[in-house]
């Protein structure tokens, strides 16, 4: 087979890893397997090389994606996509394998429509692919998150002030959530949750009359204008209020060995899938074990995987 492999939309600590294991599985099977630069404008720019086994060394434990990563809203378009399956003919590919969100799996899922064997790896920070119970990157990004959240702890305490901490996650609550529990926030807010500030400032001011050293506010983005709420905390709490956000610290990094090992399983399941004839489909895990759904189920799936965490949270904070 001609594989070509892309990483797409926000880069995540991993993608190499799933990088390398296309290019060794591909080549395993006797396969060529071809690294398209720059997500999808690179394809349709036709910015393709062929891959040798060297040429994915020593990437499996760095940050970010060697092939580099665009966003193109223009992709939409059919006209644009059509370029994009030139530029594969061109090459002769005969399968794409495209990692990253959901925005990623839209254009593999319209690529499939025009009759490319597409499959999708679910890359990116903020595990908002239902289809997978973790995404590539979340992992390292949650490490940073809770690194950065127990320093701030420090001198939250040290100071006695409030600490708001916004995570990224676009609109999914399992970056602010999963840190959240694992630095011991007192409140976390996220798209589920909602931000009840009335009952927030009530519940920092009862703290600070109690007595406590701190309060630490993790946040999911995209809630509210964390500077103003911090500003909302200290008028009417009497707690001092920094708000810290962590931003694209959070996308960088070194991945955390979880992230090698998922990214390495799924990135030669995919390949292993192509040579069962199997494509149209995104590849993920759940319970541990590696499976595939269609992309369009994907891209439709909802996920109730945190209720159990939710649950958590009413027995611990
Ligand atoms: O999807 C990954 C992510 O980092 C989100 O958490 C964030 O909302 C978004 O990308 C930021 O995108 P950009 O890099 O285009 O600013």
């Amino acid at each position: 087979m001609r594989i070509g492999v892309l990483t797409s939309g926000g880069d995540s600590p991993g993608m190499n890893a799933a990088i390398r294991a296309v290019v060794r599985a591909g080549l395993s099977y006797g396969d060529q397997v071809f690294g398209i630069f720059d997500g999808y404008k690179g394809l349709v720019e036709g910015k393709i090389q062929e891959f040798t086994r060297k040429d994915v060394s020593e990437i499996l434990n760095r940050g970010g994606t060697i092939l580099g990563t665009a966003r193109l809203p223009e992709f939409a378009y059919e006209q644009v996509r059509a370029l994009a399956v030139k530029q594969l003919q061109r090459h002769d590919i005969d399968a794409l394998i495209c990692i990253g969100g959901d925005g990623t799996y839209t254009g593999a899922l319209r690529l499939s429509e025009m009759g490319i064997k597409c499959i999708g790896i679910p890359g990116t920070i903020d595990n908002d692919i239902a289809s997978s119970d973790f995404t590539i990157g979340f992992s390292t990004a949650l490490n940073t998150a809770c690194d950065a959240i127990d320093r701030l702890r420090d001198t939250s305490s040290s100071h006695q002030r409030c600490s708001i901490i916004e995570v990224m996650g676009r609109r999914c609550p399992d970056l602010a959530l999963y840190s959240g529990i694992c630095c011991g926030a007192e409140y976390i807010v996220t798209s589920q949750t909602g931000l009840d500030k009335e009952k927030l400032l009530d519940d920092l001011k009862k703290n600070r009359l109690q007595g406590r050293r701190h309060a630490i506010v993790v946040i999911s983005e995209n809630i509210t204008d964390v500077y103003t709420l911090a500003q909302e905390v200290e008028d009417y709490t009497g707690y001092e209020c920094r708000a810290t956000i962590l931003g694209y610290i959070q996308r960088g990094g070194t991945p955390t060995p979880e992230d090698r090992l998922l990214a390495s399983r799924l990135g030669a399941y995919a390949v292993d899938l192509f040579h069962q004839n199997i494509s149209g489909v995104a590849v993920g895990i759940h319970q541990n074990s590696l499976h595939y759904v269609s992309l369009k189920d994907a891209l439709e799936m909802t996920s109730d995987r945190d209720v159990s965490l939710e649950e958590l949270l009413t027995k611990i904070q």
